[in-house]
């Protein structure tokens, strides 16, 4: 089974990107240990990063046609903003998972609403690299 792993804005930078806030792990050392885990539970995943919401509004959508067990969506700054985004996580069927390597209700009070969350079947946030492959294990157990 297949589990999307789709990843926002600034996240290609990941590793460099204020490492005090987001830790040293690139996005490709997260995708390695997700492969790793996703092997061990039986599953797939097909990692992806954008800069561009649009991007990610189709790949919302592909992961329906492509009959996904879940998306594992981490929105980065889209998170707060973006209606498109909540519109397409309502307008497919497959459970969307938020994630954040930070807590965002500890930080700025705009990063406080989460368009994401409005729509996601659950939220895992603050643990860092770790939040993805707490993810994983809970998309693995959903029916
Ligand atoms: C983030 C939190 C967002 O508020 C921020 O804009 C990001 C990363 C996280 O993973 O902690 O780019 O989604």
């Amino acid at each position: 089974e297949l589990v999307y792993v789709l990843n926002g804005p600034n996240l290609n930078l990941l590793g460099t990107r204020e490492p005090e806030i987001y830790g040293s792990d690139t996005l490709d050392d997260i995708a390695g240990m997700l492969e790793d885990r996703a092997r061990e539970l039986g599953l797939e995943v097909e990692v992806r990063q954008s800069n561009h919401e649009g991007h990610l509004v189709d790949w919302l959508h592909e992961a329906q046609a492509e009959g996904a067990k879940a998306v594992l969506l981490n929105a980065a700054a889209f998170t707060h903003t973006s209606v498109a985004l909540l519109d397409a996580i309502k307008a497919i069927r497959v459970p969307v998972i938020e994630v954040h390597l930070s807590s965002p209700h500890k930080r700025e009070p705009f990063r406080h609403k989460s368009y994401v969350g409005m729509g996601a079947h659950g939220t895992i946030a603050g643990f860092g690299a770790q939040s993805y492959l707490l993810a994983l294990e809970a998309a693995a157990r959903l029916a």
